[in-house]
């Protein structure tokens, strides 16, 4: 299994280029099962998440064609299935998203029920309430969800009980082909979301209100094929700026898209962080000095991330003075808070939602373990400010998120390697 050493000290400083997105790309390929003809997308990030939702399609008989740059045509014609194996969904959630597309083209599917996570329980009954409010009778047995229509689904009015992302892209891809209008309130405005619209429009649907928690879909009979690029990764984009700043240095990422980063760049300045943006750079620098500890609360879109909350709560570990982290979108994501504490963090769960933090002086390397994607960058950051070499095991995790992430810490000065 593979494995990171960090050896920490060293001031973050250079120039990435930011990745597309994986959590559009993920929905954006699951999208192109919509239509019989040839789609090509490009900006894919190479992850093992792509790669897993690729074999996906090719399993259920998609072509498949990759070129060196990772431009990826799919082309959906010829399908021989309709069902999404547990082998594949228990890997990767995100492969559930299959189901909304299956169900609008073929008008049935069947999709394994994903389960729980490291980072929550995480149901999917939403996605299903949305379905069957277009029409689809659905079945839960032997662990799948079997959804079933005769002839289209029909539009109609569906509010979410809460806000999710694979809830509103599943119901969204399937409202596309839907006879009629659908309008779904409470929906995520994830910048991600608005990627795959402009994705489903380039395709021939019709929708609106995309990036409002609104949004309007008149079906349309059939999509066609399109060509179009992956948004920038604003996780991955956040993640650089806050290792980073973490280790006092200065970074400039070009190919980001800086306005989906609002709530994050205000965090780094009250962290003590100068940042400059333009249309699609965002420069940082932290002029060497320690970080200021900053409350972090996550949000759905526009607020904190959820995704790089354990991130910046390790950069709260060093940081002068104390801090209070809140996480509101799941209920179990501070498995890092022991390993973070292994290093020397001082860090203490007040309850199952909020982390203090008091900020020390110097981290200390030691072993530790990756629990989820996210979770392993923070270990990653805390690594860099470490005192000595930290071996971060089960790096697997951070593969699925992160595109050669050796390779784009070693750029900005790292002193990191790969180990097996
Ligand atoms: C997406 O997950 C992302 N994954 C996550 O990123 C991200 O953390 C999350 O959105 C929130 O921004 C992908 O896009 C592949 P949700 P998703 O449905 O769609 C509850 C990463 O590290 N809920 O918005 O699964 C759910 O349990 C990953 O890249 C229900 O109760 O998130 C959670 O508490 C991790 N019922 C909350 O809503 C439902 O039917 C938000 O989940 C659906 C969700």
């Amino acid at each position: 299994m593979d494995k990171l050493l960090i050896t920490g000290g060293k001031t973050l400083s250079g120039t990435l280029r930011v990745s597309g997105a994986k959590n559009s790309a993920l929905k954006i390929l699951a999208g192109t099962l919509l239509t019989e003809e040839p789609v090509s997308i490009g900006n894919v990030p190479h992850l093992h998440d792509v790669t897993t939702m690729i074999e996906l399609l090719g399993s259920l008989g998609a072509d498949v064609v990759l070129d060196e740059k990772m431009r990826v045509e799919v082309t959906a014609a010829n399908l021989k299935s309709v069902r999404a194996p547990y082998e594949l969904v228990k890997t990767m959630r995100a492969s559930f998203v299959v189901l909304g597309p299956l169900l609008a083209r073929f008008g049935r599917a069947e999709v394994s029920l994903p389960g729980g996570c490291a980072i929550g329980a995480r149901p999917v009954d939403q996605h299903l309430k949305g379905l069957a409010a277009l029409g689809a009778r659905i079945d839960l047995a032997d662990g799948y969800v079997r959804a079933e229509m005769d002839g289209r689904l029909k539009g109609a009015d569906i509010t979410f009980d809460l806000v999710t992302v694979g809830g509103t892209e599943n119901v969204l891809m399937a409202a596309t082909l839907a006879e009629g209008t659908t309008r779904i309130a409470n929906a995520a405005r994830e910048p991600e979301i608005v990627d795959l619209a402009n994705f489903l429009n380039a395709m021939g649907a019709r929708i609106s209100g995309h990036g409002t928690s609104t949004l309007i879909v008149e079906g349309v009979e059939r999509l066609s094929g399109c060509r179009f690029d992956v948004m920038p990764d604003r996780v991955e984009a956040g993640t650089y700026l806050i290792a980073a700043a973490a280790t006092g240095g200065r970074v400039r990422l070009t190919e980001a898209a800086p306005d989906t980063l609002d709530a994050v760049i205000e965090k780094l300045e009250c962290s003590g962080a100068e940042i400059r943006c333009d249309v699609n750079s965002i420069e940082l620098d932290m002029h060497g000095r320690r970080p200021r500890a900053v409350d972090i609360r996550t949000d759905v879109y526009p607020g904190f991330p959820t995704d790089m909350q354990a991130q910046y709560l390790a950069m709260n570990a060093i940081a002068e003075g104390d801090s209070r982290v809140t996480e509101t979108i799941f209920e179990n994501r501070f498995m890092h808070v022991q390993e973070l504490n292994r290093l020397g963090a001082q860090i203490e769960l007040e309850n199952a939602s909020t982390a203090l933090v008091h900020g020390v002086a110097r981290l200390k390397a030691a072993p530790v373990m990756a629990t989820d994607l996210r979770a392993s960058f923070s270990l990653v950051v805390a690594a860099l400010m470490a005192e000595g070499t930290t071996l971060i095991d089960r790096i697997y995790h951070i593969d699925r998120g992160y595109e050669t992430i050796e390779e784009k810490l070693q750029l900005l000065g790292a002193d990191v390697q790969r180990v097996r």
